[in-house]
Parts: structure tokens; C-alpha cells; sequence
């Protein structure tokens, strides 16, 4: 627990550019909160970023969200150095994913795989996710009493339901873990590839590579997994580009795993930090469904994303230009004392809860619903098998600025054999 404390609202505002900020909960939060009273719209300049307006309000999360015509998502979806924006605006970016793209093209990509991602389809995936819950609480019980569960728990489960998914072999699954570390870690000294700002670059050349075997394979030989309704996939009867295909896999690999691991992680630390929860959920599995938003609440695994206005628009009395880019804070705005009763307690009761960690709009997590089943049942095989649990040492959290949570977890537990 840091008792750090920001200043004033300048200072507050560079915990945005910050990875280690993120790193240190509740320095964050104290920033965050000072934002939301005194400056809500609060423009951030600081060294080797473009300046930015750090949006921290629900309500003015969800406005802009809504407003899809006036806040695109293009040429900025999330926040980078000078030198990343300046590569974007020359090269374009490297890879053209959901996040990447506006309207027309933004709703053409979503509709390949929006009906794969209806409840009725992953209704098919219960059994699935059962499965690998059962064989990751096991592994704790063959771990001992002891284990890290970020690493060895909360890391794999995402993963291994992500790419069989997709329909990668088993074996490829280590490759795919460290190159979406490296993706997303990339400020993290324990997870980045190197110190080079174009090691970012071979991290996405490599899945480049891997995603182009990929795309070859299924379109000789089509499967019933994912990656062949991508691969032939047609818009206005046209197949989808290399680029369009490969940033598809690109961003269901690693949108659906870092996140829903970082969720689970996060959200057992919650119930060890809130006994009585733990004990209330444990005695009323009914409350599973609050519960396990509450989790995706507290934890909010992506921290932000941005947009950039194409006109002038004001929010709380202070005008976006037509050019300005926004920053929408999730973590601030889970915690907005406007939105939610009492914010900085846990409930696994909380009823309504309307989050941010999904975001909102047409770009609305497309595996929220997909997130939610896996967190599920993994809860409903431990809980019951949970007999006791505390820290084993101290949680560390991943220096990030975009997507991320605990990178270790080490707890001391009884679990009872299946
Ligand atoms: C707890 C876990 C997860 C969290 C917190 C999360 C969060 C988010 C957020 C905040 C966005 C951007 C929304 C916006 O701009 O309004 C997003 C988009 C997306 N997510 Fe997730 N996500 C999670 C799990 C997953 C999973 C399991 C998948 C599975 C494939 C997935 C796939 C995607 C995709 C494809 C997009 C892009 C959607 C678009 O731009 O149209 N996510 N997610």
C-alpha cells in the first residue's frame, strides 16, 4: 500500500504517460480522483508524448464512446511516444485491426466475426471452459500448497481457451504467450523483448510471420475453427487483405487473453483482500454473475483507449478541437464516485454495476461476453474446493499504459482434490 500523494492535477495527469504509475494502485487512483474533482478535462503535456486531453468521468466516457461519428478511433487508438505517432503518420500503422479502423470498414470487419461471438454459439463453449477449469484447479493441487497464480494459473487458462478458438496446435501456445508479453509488456524490463523501441517492431513482424502460415493453411484447407471463417471471410465479395486477416488473429490472440488473465488474477487478490466476500460468495454461488463483474470492475484490465475529434465538441465546458486527441480512462471511470455507490468497495453483490471495462459503443469488447463465461468457470471450480487462502508474498503489477494487471500472485492455499 503506497501512500504517495499527487500534488495537484499536473502532476496528477502524468500518471496517463507513466507505465510505473499503473504499477502503484493506489497512487493511481488518489491521481485519478483528483482529476475527476477539480480538473475532469484536463489536458496532459508532457516530454515525448503529444499532448492529450485525460477524459476521467463516467459519463463523459460513455458520451464520447456514443459519438462514433465525431470520435474516431483513427489515427490514435491508444496513447504511444511522439515517435509512435510519428510512424503511424508515415508508415500507417503495422497492423489495421478492429481497434485500428472507422466506420464503414470498422463495422464490415466486426460483422466476420460477430455471430461466432453470439451468446448461442458460445453457449457450445460451456463444456470447453468447464474443462480447462478443472484442469488448472488441479494443477494447483498438484502444485501443493503454494503457487504463483498469476503465472501459473491465471496466464494459461485465458490462453489455451483463446487459441484452440482460433484452432492452433497446442504445441504453438508457449510461442503465442511470450510474443503477446512482449506486445503488450513492452514497457515492462521482465516482459519486453529489449530496450529498443523497434524491438516493438520484430515483436509484430514475428506474428506476422506466423499468422501468414496460418491464413495460407486455412484458405487450401478450411476448418470449423476461427481462424478459417477469417481467413474466408469476403467483404462485398472481396477476401479480406493479408494485412485485414492477420491483424484479425492478431487482435483476438491477444485482446482475448492478457485481459481475462489479468481478471482472474485481479480478482482473486480481491477476494483475499475482502474475506467476507470471498466467504459470501462462497456461501451464495448465485451471486457469481455480480461477482464476477464486480472483479472485471475492480481489476479493469485495459486502461485506456483514445479518439481523436474531427470537430470542435465540448465536455464540461471545455472545447475539444477538431484534431485533439482524448484519453478515456476505464480504471478512473470504474471508480467515479458520480456512477457507482461507495466505488472503492468490493461487492460481489453489485447490482446495477455499469462498468467501463468493456467499453462502450460500436467498439465495444467483442469477447466481453466470451471474458465473462471463462472467469465463471473458474471461479465455480475453485470455490467450492477453496478450503483457505492468503498471500504468500507480494503482488506485483506490470508496468503498462495500456492493457495489463498482476504479473505475480503468490498465494498459500488448501484446495481439495476433485
Ligand atoms: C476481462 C477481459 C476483457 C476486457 C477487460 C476487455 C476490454 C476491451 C475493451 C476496453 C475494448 C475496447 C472497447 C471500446 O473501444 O469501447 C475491447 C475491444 C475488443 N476486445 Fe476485449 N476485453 C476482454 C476480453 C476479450 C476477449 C476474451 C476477447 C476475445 C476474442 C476480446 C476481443 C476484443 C476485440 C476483438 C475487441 C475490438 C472490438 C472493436 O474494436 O470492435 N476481448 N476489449
Amino acid at each position: 500500500m503506497s501512500d504517495r500523494v499527487p500534488h495537484n492535477v499536473e502532476e496528477a495527469g502524468y500518471v496517463f504517460v507513466d507505465p510505473a504509475a499503473y504499477a502503484d494502485e493506489d497512487y493511481f487512483h488518489r491521481a485519478c480522483a483528483l482529476l475527476r474533482r477539480e480538473s475532469p478535462v484536463h489536458k496532459v503535456e508532457g516530454p515525448g508524448f503529444n499532448p492529450f486531453w485525460a477524459i476521467t468521468k463516467s459519463a463523459d466516457i460513455f458520451d464520447i464512446e456514443a459519438r462514433n461519428q465525431i470520435f474516431l478511433n483513427e489515427p490514435r487508438p491508444v496513447l504511444g511516444t511522439i515517435e509512435d505517432d510519428a510512424r503511424r503518420a508515415t508508415n500507417g500503422d503495422m497492423l489495421r485491426t478492429l481497434i485500428h479502423v472507422d466506420d464503414p470498414e470498422h463495422r464490415n470487419l466486426r460483422g466476420v466475426t460477430s455471430e461466432w461471438f453470439l451468446p448461442k454459439n458460445l453457449a457450445k463453449l460451456e463444456g470447453v471452459l468447464a474443462g480447462y477449469a478443472k484442469r488448472y484447479v488441479d494443477k494447483m493441487v498438484e502444485l501443493g500448497d503454494s503457487c504463483d497464480f498469476a503465472r501459473d494459473v491465471a496466464m494459461y487458462m485465458p490462453l489455451n481457451v483463446i487459441l484452440s478458438i482460433l484452432g492452433l496446435p497446442e504445441s504453438d501456445y508457449g510461442r503465442m504467450l511470450k510474443l503477446t508479453q512482449e506486445l503488450f509488456g513492452a514497457a515492462d524490463e521482465d516482459l519486453q523483448r529489449g530496450g529498443e523501441p523497434t524491438d516493438i517492431i520484430a515483436v509484430i513482424q514475428d506474428f506476422f510471420a506466423y499468422f501468414t502460415r496460418l491464413t495460407e493453411e486455412r484458405r487450401a484447407n478450411p476448418t470449423d475453427d476461427m481462424a478459417s471463417v477469417v481467413a474466408n471471410a469476403k467483404i462485398d465479395g472481396e477476401d479480406l487483405t493479408l494485412m485485414q486477416t492477420i491483424s484479425y488473429y492478431v487482435i483476438t490472440a491477444t485482446a482475448g487473453h492478457d485481459t481475462t488473465a489479468s481478471a482472474m488474477a485481479g480478482g482473486l487478490l480481491a477476494l483475499i483482500e475482502h474475506p467476507d466476500q470471498l466467504r459470501r460468495l462462497q456461501s451464495d454461488p448465485g451471486l457469481m454473475n455480480t461477482a464476477v463483474d464486480e472483479m472485471i470492475r475492480w481489476v479493469t484490465p485495459v486502461k485506456h483507449f483514445m479518439r481523436t475529434a474531427t470537430e470542435d465538441y465540448v465536455v464540461r465546458g471545455t472545447t475539444i478541437k477538431a484534431g485533439d486527441s482524448v484519453l478515456l480512462s476505464y480504471p478512473s471511470g470504474n471508480r467515479d464516485e458520480d456512477a457507482f455507490v461507495d466505488p472503492f468497495s468490493f461487492d460481489v453483490g453489485r447490482s446495477p454495476n455499469k462498468h467501463l471495462s468493456f467499453g462502450f459503443g460500436v467498439h465495444y469488447c467483442l469477447g466481453a461476453m466470451l471474458a465473462r463465461m471463462e472467469l465463471k468457470a473458474l471461479f465455480r471450480e475453485l470455490l467450492p474446493r477453496l478450503k483457505s487462502v492468503e498471500l504468500a508474498g507480494e503482488p506485483k503489477w506490470m508496468k503498462t499504459i495500456f492493457v495489463g494487471g498482476l504479473k505475480t500472485l503468490p498465494i498459500r492455499y488448501e484446495v481439495t482434490p476433485a
